[in-house]
């Protein structure tokens, strides 16, 4: 059985492989995305070590010069998707947008290294991408924490990589829509609009691309010029966890100076979330910096905290509180409360399930010696997959496939629970 989903999988990676990057799937998703491509690196080194390293080579061949890695490279012409290169205008020499997405790179290198079956390749490669993955965490820090709090911010929803979470609605009240050229949806031509974002949330994505774009995408004017400023503690998890681990790589390589810096980060970065922390609810919360107040919204951001170093009374918490939500779904884990009218089960990061944020939950469940539900979780991933396919995202009632099918990470992850887990004798 799993030896069947895992042949599955594998066929899934290799439908969407386009030789030096992998597309999310085909006709929603047509170019390379950030982190889809630095999370299916760990699927693929489960059966091509090369691939996987090739797959994070290419899209830090497109960093910019500040250090920034973008969300999108647009290695090719697609008019299937919106918005494209020319909206975006960051004059590339190969076009990419102009924000970034979640710096999970640090976390895949480090464990792509420790894991490689072939050790002279991973000391090559690894040692190419350290300093790259150095600059873009200073990028961070440099450009998206200008007063040093400690944990950075997002100026755009897309670069949480959780594009309408309810954790954006207030903020969103002041990101206006006016001088927003006229201009067609394409998502909603591939998938269920339904499953999608609303078209006012699309006018707003879009005024803030144009905003960026008259300021000549220079990201030392950007997180000011911006009125969304979120402070996301999940997003700030996986940067922590990444400096972390990249200090663990570093320190091997004998690179002492970005293992001494990238620990400092990771140090004063987890005292900061401790002020993100709600303790009537048992989990982390959105801080908005521009209202200067925490996020009223209990969303799987605050839950995802978990996969940083972050200290064991805190993963403790957020394990009751997974099993606390486990009482209101069938499946685990919902990017959203369902106890919160906002809750939609369907509509892309407002309810449904996504196999990577499970995975990364679990992972960092796991480090703090929470296995058995780290063990459910990895469960509940497999039995959306046994039910209803590689499927973007999945109704955590339902288990109905949402989005786009045939996805490129939700494969990469059940390989990587299967057999990286070593879960194949089940
Ligand atoms: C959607 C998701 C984002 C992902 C992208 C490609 O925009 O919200 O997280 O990177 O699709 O899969």
């Amino acid at each position: 059985m799993s030896e069947n989903i895992i042949n599955r999988a594998v066929e899934i990676l290799r439908q969407n492989d386009l030789g030096d990057y992998t597309v999310p799937t085909h006709g929603l998703y047509p170019f390379q995305w950030n982190w889809d491509s630095c999370l299916t690196a760990l699927g693929q080194s489960q059966f091509d070590e090369g691939r996987a390293w090739r797959e994070i080579e290419t899209l830090f061949a497109h960093q910019w010069d500040d250090g920034m890695v973008p969300h999108i490279i647009f290695h090719k012409e697609d008019d299937g998707y919106f918005p494209g290169p020319e909206i975006w205008a960051t004059g590339r020499p190969v076009p990419t947008s102009g924000i970034t997405q979640p710096p999970v790179a640090g976390f895949s290198v480090a464990r792509l290294a420790a894991r490689a079956k072939n050790k002279a390749l991973a000391e090559e490669k690894a040692r190419l991408l350290l300093p790259k993955i150095q600059a873009w965490h200073e990028w961070f820090y440099r450009c998206r924490d200008p007063e040093g709090t400690g944990l950075v911010a997002i100026i755009h929803p897309w670069e949480s990589g959780r594009d309408n979470s309810i954790d954006w609605d207030e903020a969103f009240k002041r990101v206006p829509t006016e001088g927003v050229l006229p201009f067609v949806r394409r998502d909603t031509q591939h998938a269920n609009p339904d499953h999608r974002p609303t078209q006012a949330q699309y006018e707003r994505y879009v005024w803030l691309v144009q905003r960026f774009r008259s300021l000549g995408w220079d990201n030392d004017k950007l997180h000011d010029a911006s009125p969304f400023q979120l402070v996301d503690p999940g997003f700030n998890g996986i940067l922590l966890r990444s400096c972390n681990d990249l200090a663990d790589l570093a320190e091997q390589l004998g690179e002492n100076a970005i293992a001494a810096a990238s620990r400092a980060r990771v140090e004063s970065g987890v005292a900061a979330l401790e002020q993100l922390w709600d303790e009537g609810l048992g989990q982390y919360r959105c801080f908005d910096r521009v209202a200067g107040a925490a996020v009223d919204s209990a969303s799987v951001a605050g839950l995802l905290a978990a996969f940083a170093p972050i200290p064991q009374p805190r993963k403790a918490a957020i394990a009751r509180r997974i099993s606390e939500l486990a009482n209101r779904t069938r499946y685990l884990v919902p990017s959203h409360d369902p106890a919160d009218p906002r809750f939609d089960g369907l509509r892309y990061w407002r309810g449904p399930i996504w196999l990577i944020v499970n995975f990364m939950i679990a992972d960092g469940l796991r480090q703090g010696g929470l296995s058995d539900l780290a063990e459910q979780i990895d469960q509940s991933s497999l039995d959306l997959i046994g039910k209803a396919g590689f499927a973007e995202y999945y109704d955590p009632m339902t288990a109905e496939p949402c989005g786009g099918a045939t996805f490129t990470w939700t494969a990469a992850m059940v390989i990587e629970i299967l057999v990286g887990l070593g879960m194949e004798q089940k």
